[in-house]
């Protein structure tokens, strides 16, 4: 039994097997108190054993961070704070952890610390506590897009497009990149012809332009799977690799995507409140406090939205705190992003209609020439969340966009028959899934939001 199942028992001196990891251990005159936690819940249970119950030796060896399995009886915990304790019977240490030699011996270690051991973090309180809030809302997820009708559909990673036009793609090759170097220097070529994929290939920033295809066939999926981007960065809030749910309906316009948007954002919130309680509770205490508060309030409000022009306005009007200046035909920083949500709404924000030069070829191009209809989820403390848009279905209109930026339509053939035949207004998004993580925990680095962070110039 785990246990997350034990500590809910009635104690009745029943018989019960406890098997994790030591978190301390304190050793009274003739008691010894082992708190053990297996990672199943952020409590550990306290196993109470008394000196001369015949495994002294096996006891006096136990160290923090050991893995040890006890058998004992559960009883009433006269503590205050817990139920239940256990007295143990028998305890097998299973693996030593040297006392010498354990790097997390401590009660507390910073985060930046633990960053550098990644593969043992997991067993500290805050990053269990993280990951199994982020296995809950890839649960969440799950179940809101199946309940609606939504196809889960896998997007390759591994593709020779680029779906977001930005150019900060990984290269994917088979090439001796020595050969090839020494080649390149003398000729100035590289034959791709000669690469595994026979052409150059990429690691993908985005399964939207799959899932667009599968849309028009099964009407709604979604897509949740790793993305990457070869952006140099170095924030609190990038990535180089991270997941990302990609939603794309046919039939919907903007509207309709943009209240999917907010159902799903807020469907999640409700959920890890509801479900991960005394997780939550950990966070609002040691992480963020009041951020139980906030999740509470944004599963509740009507989301602000407001176009980007009119956005822009009001930040002009506040130009002297900013460090960018904000003009129309600008891309919205983090501290526009925050200012519009913490300061002028207090609450979620959906822009809307943003400047076609900032955007992606594939928004769909509003009659005055000058926006298309994107919309971006902003939320306090971190800024964007979620992006998307309804598509262009209009063929000149997303050729002639293709041809402005300097791609060539023919890499997108299969991308326009989708215009050609059959073609119906469908819309979309992407929602950052570190991003969610950092923004439902309180976290203040997406670093600490996945098991392990793929950062420029950090060593994997
Ligand atoms: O706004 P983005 O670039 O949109 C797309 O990729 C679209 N194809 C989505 C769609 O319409 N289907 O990225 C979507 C979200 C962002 O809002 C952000 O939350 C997250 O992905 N994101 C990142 N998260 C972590 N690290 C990075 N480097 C990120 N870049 C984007
Ligand atoms: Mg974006």
């Amino acid at each position: 039994m785990q246990i997350k199942d034990i500590l809910k028992l009635e104690p009745q001196n029943q018989k019960i097997e406890i098997q994790g990891w030591v978190r301390t251990k304190r050793a009274m005159k003739n008691m010894t108190f082992i708190e053990v936690n297996d990672g199943s819940c952020l409590a550990g249970i306290q196993c109470v054993y008394a000196l001369g119950g015949g495994a002294d030796e096996t006891v006096e060896r136990i160290t923090t961070g050991a893995a040890i399995r006890i058998t004992g009886l559960l009883t009433p915990s006269p503590a205050t704070g817990q139920k239940v304790e256990a007295a143990c019977k028998e305890i097998e240490i299973l693996g030593e952890a040297g006392a010498a030699d354990y790097p997390l011996q401590k009660k507390r270690h910073s985060l930046e610390f633990l960053r550098t051991i990644p593969h043992l973090r997991g067993r500290t309180r805050s990053i269990g506590a993280v990951m199994r809030i982020r296995s809950r809302l890839a649960y969440a997820t799950h179940n809101f897009f199946q309940e609606r009708g939504f196809f889960y559909i896998h997007t390759p990673v591994i593709t020779t497009n680029d779906a977001e036009g930005a150019g900060s793609m990984f290269q994917v090759t088979t090439l001796d990149l020595k050969k090839t170097a020494a080649k390149w220097t003398a000729d100035g070529v590289i034959d791709y012809k000669q690469d595994f994929f026979g052409k150059k290939a990429y690691l993908t920033v985005s399964g939207q332009l799959e899932g667009e295809t599968y849309a028009t066939a099964l009407s709604r999926i979604y897509t949740f799977g790793p993305t990457f981007r070869a952006e140099n960065s170095n924030t609190s809030r990038h990535l180089a690799e991270f997941w990302m749910i990609e939603p794309e309906a046919a039939f919907f316009d903007i509207h309709l995507n943009m209240e999917l948007a907010e159902d799903f954002l807020k469907y999640l919130f409700a959920d890890v409140l509801k479900n991960c309680e005394e997780d939550m509770a950990f966070f609002d205490e040691y992480v963020e406090k009041g951020i139980i508060k906030n999740l509470e309030h944004t599963a509740e409000v009507k989301f602000e939205r407001i176009t980007y022009t009119d956005a822009v306005l009001e930040l002009e009007k506040n130009k002297e705190k900013f460090e960018f200046k904000p003009f129309w035909g600008c891309d919205l920083q983090t501290e526009h992003e925050k200012f519009l949500t913490e300061t002028v709404a207090k609450k979620p924000v959906i822009v809307t209609d943003y400047p076609k030069g900032i955007k992606a070829f594939y928004m769909k191009q509003n009659k005055d020439g000058k926006t298309v209809r994107a919309m971006d989820v902003l939320v306090p403390k971190l800024g964007e969340i979620i992006g998307g848009s309804e598509r262009e279905t209009d063929m000149d209109l997303l050729e002639n966009r293709i041809n402005e930026l300097g791609m060539k339509t023919a890499d997108y053939t299969w991308y326009l028959d989708l215009r050609r035949y059959g073609s119906v207004p469908h819309s979309g998004f992407g929602l950052g899934f570190e991003r969610l993580v950092q923004y439902v925990t309180g976290m203040a680095n997406i670093r600490d939001c996945i098991p392990y962070p793929r950062t420029a110039q950090t060593a994997v």
